[in-house]
């Protein structure tokens, strides 16, 4: 832990500096996000929020005393579109948008839209950013190194039935860090622990070297985009990962990339409870007492992400003797009637040490950024189904937090409420409010 924290904050502070940023892993992006929320503002936005479990479209009325509401509605993308040619995807986007605007009946009206893009992005102003890498299973081609405001716009354009402005794109994690600074001016810290796993903060001004300078005379602080997830990609958590780690690389679409994001995320926490499940059942450590162990193994060795995230929520939920979720999985993974109360405990096990690892590697960056920040009381905001899903998540985080963080800080975890919907919207009028 202590290793992996060191590690973690020297590449902080690589992707920090100019002449560093290129080897760091962490790219540190400036997100030119530069005022938190007051509470006080009001106005109607649009919102997208793309790159989650959900792509979405929002209607976000800020109402002023701290107070918004939210109106969404979930899109589908289809699996070809998160794959196929870029223009296909940011066609869809806009269509499902003009969608929303008519079933709302908003086509005359002109409204400001945030979007929130979760992917890296190096920005050069709020309204543009460039897409660096695609991640979490998207590989659009011909948009990484392009602006992804300008082909949102140009799909928009292309459609010619709505009026929609651009104002500002964002991250997930700003989204969140804005919506919960919106509730509590103490938040200084966003984190998502979702499909992708990625966090910002709020950094002084003169500690960024690659912002404009520009920028930097209007205020002392801004949000920064640390994409965490890349971490490792140098070798820095080699030490720590096994082989069902590597197995995980070498069989995703971004092999050598997001290492620290394949140890701590929903989309490959499943398939790590799988490999070490395939694993047990192969060493007979598990099920031991079954016949048909052989097929059990052949039913998960061959049906890639069979056992989802989701079931580790559920089985770490499970009572002993009981083990009510652990035994419907099991029966519907291999039809085994009644599991037996010895293999739900070491099934929980298994998951429990998944979990625990990716809460405990969470914490360690959580608690790098809090000791970072000049603040003696930071609150952090959280989002993403596996924190907000998981029965144990937030004590597993919070125990190596109480390891790591200086003794002289006070820190609070909170739940984001609606970071892409009023955090883009919060944006967007931060932005308007500045301008
Ligand atoms: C949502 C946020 O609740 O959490 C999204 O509003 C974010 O902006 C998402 O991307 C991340 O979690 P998941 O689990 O949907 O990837
Ligand atoms: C991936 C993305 C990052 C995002 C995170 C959570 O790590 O690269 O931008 O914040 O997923 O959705």
């Amino acid at each position: 832990m202590q290793e992996v924290y060191t590690r973690f904050g020297s590449e902080i502070a690589k992707g920090l500096k100019r002449s560093t940023q290129a080897q760091a892993n962490t790219k540190c992006w400036p997100t030119y996000v530069q005022d938190l929320p007051t509470g006080d503002e009001m106005g109607k936005y649009l919102a997208l929020d793309l790159g989650g479990t959900n792509f979405r479209v929002l209607l976000v009325t800020l109402k002023g005393h701290h107070d918004a509401s939210v109106d969404s509605q979930i899109y589908a993308v289809p699996k070809d579109l998160m794959v196929g040619p870029g223009v296909d995807l940011f066609d869809h986007i806009a269509e499902c948008l003009a969608k929303f605007v008519a079933k709302h009946d908003m086509r005359n009206a002109y409204l400001p839209l945030g979007f929130t893009f979760s992917f890296p992005c190096e920005q050069v102003g709020l309204k543009e950013a460039m897409l660096t890498r695609w991640t979490k299973g998207f590989d659009c081609a011909g948009v990484e190194g392009e602006d992804v405001g300008r082909l949102l716009h140009e799909a928009i354009q292309r459609r010619d039935d709505v009026e929609i402005d651009v104002v500002g794109i964002l991250n997930d994690t700003t989204g969140t860090l804005m919506s919960c600074a919106h509730r509590n001016p103490d938040c200084r810290v966003g984190v998502i622990v979702g499909t992708g796993c990625n966090a910002c903060y709020v950094e002084h001004v003169d500690n960024v070297e690659l912002m404009d300078p520009a920028y930097k005379r209007k205020q002392k602080q801004v949000i920064i985009n640390i994409e965490w997830g890349a971490f490792g990609e140098s070798g820095q958590l080699d030490f720590v990962r096994t082989e069902h780690d590597r197995k995980i690389d070498e069989k995703s679409i971004n092999r050598s990339e997001q290492l620290f994001e394949k140890m701590t995320s929903g989309m490959y926490l499943g398939e790590l409870v799988r490999l070490v499940l395939v694993q047990a059942l192969e060493q007979n450590v598990i099920f031991k007492l079954s016949s048909k162990r052989q097929e059990y193994a052949d039913i998960l060795r061959n049906n890639v992400d069979i056992f989802e995230t989701k079931h580790m929520s559920e089985i770490e939920d499970d009572t002993f003797p009981e083990f009510a979720n652990t035994r419907r999985i099991v029966k519907q993974l291999f039809g085994l009637e009644k599991a037996a109360v010895e293999d739900c405990q070491k099934l929980k096990y298994i998951c429990e040490c998944v979990a625990r690892r990716a809460g405990t590697l969470v914490a360690i960056g959580v608690s790098g950024l809090i000791n970072r920040i000049s603040d003696r009381r930071v609150v952090v905001g959280i989002d993403g189904s596996v924190y907000r899903y998981h029965p144990k998540f937030d004590a597993y985080i919070r125990e190596t937090m109480h390891k790591l963080v200086k003794s002289d800080k006070e820190f609070d975890i909170m739940l984001s409420e609606d970071g892409s919907g009023r955090g883009a919207a919060l944006v967007a009028a931060v932005a308007s409010k500045t301008k």
